[in-house]
């Protein structure tokens, strides 16, 4: 018998197809990232199409991309079938054109930590990994961030680390 994407999968069919844990399926889906309904016996049915979805959060999770950009493509996508071949070349170019703006957002942060190599100042003023852009101007004097971050320097109780 030929698959259909409209064929129902139990959560156990989906975590064997996917290898994606329950736990997670059930984060996705309180995300709204995925969509089950409940079959006999209040047990989780999926559409066989959402196997497309969920290999497209593996591949984004891969790639670095946040589940939050995950959702906003997501919400452009159908929930009542598979995704056609447009949709995703869409959402693949869009996450190509990300994933250029970060590599080249880290090519510039890796730039102006060859300047700080062998440094060490950790100047406000001077550092640009530091205080980017003097962003910290208005704050006040003094190494502000050092100063905010003080309480949860290693050791402190609310750093978590106990
Ligand atoms: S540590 Fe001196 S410029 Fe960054």
């Amino acid at each position: 018998m030929r698959a259909s994407p409209d064929d129902r999968l139990t959560i156990g069919e989906i975590i064997r197809r996917t290898g994606v844990s329950a736990s997670a399926l059930h984060f996705y889906e309180r995300k709204g990232l995925i969509f089950s309904e409940r079959g006999t016996g209040n047990q989780r049915i999926f559409s066989r199409h959402m196997l497309r979805r969920i290999s497209l959060i593996i591949v984004a999770k891969r790639l670095g991309i946040p589940l939050s950009d995950v959702a906003e493509v997501f919400a452009t996508l159908p929930t009542d079938r598979a995704p056609a071949h447009e949709d995703w070349q869409r959402v693949s170019r869009m996450w190509k054109r990300q994933l250029e703006e970060r590599r080249r957002a880290i090519e510039s942060l890796e730039h102006e930590l060859t300047g700080c190599i062998g440094c060490g100042c950790l100047s406000m003023r001077a550092c640009l990994l530091l205080n980017p852009d003097d962003a910290l101007r208005g704050s006040g004097p003094g190494p502000v961030r050092l100063q905010k971050s003080g309480p949860s320097l290693p050791g402190d109780p609310e750093a978590g680390g106990g």
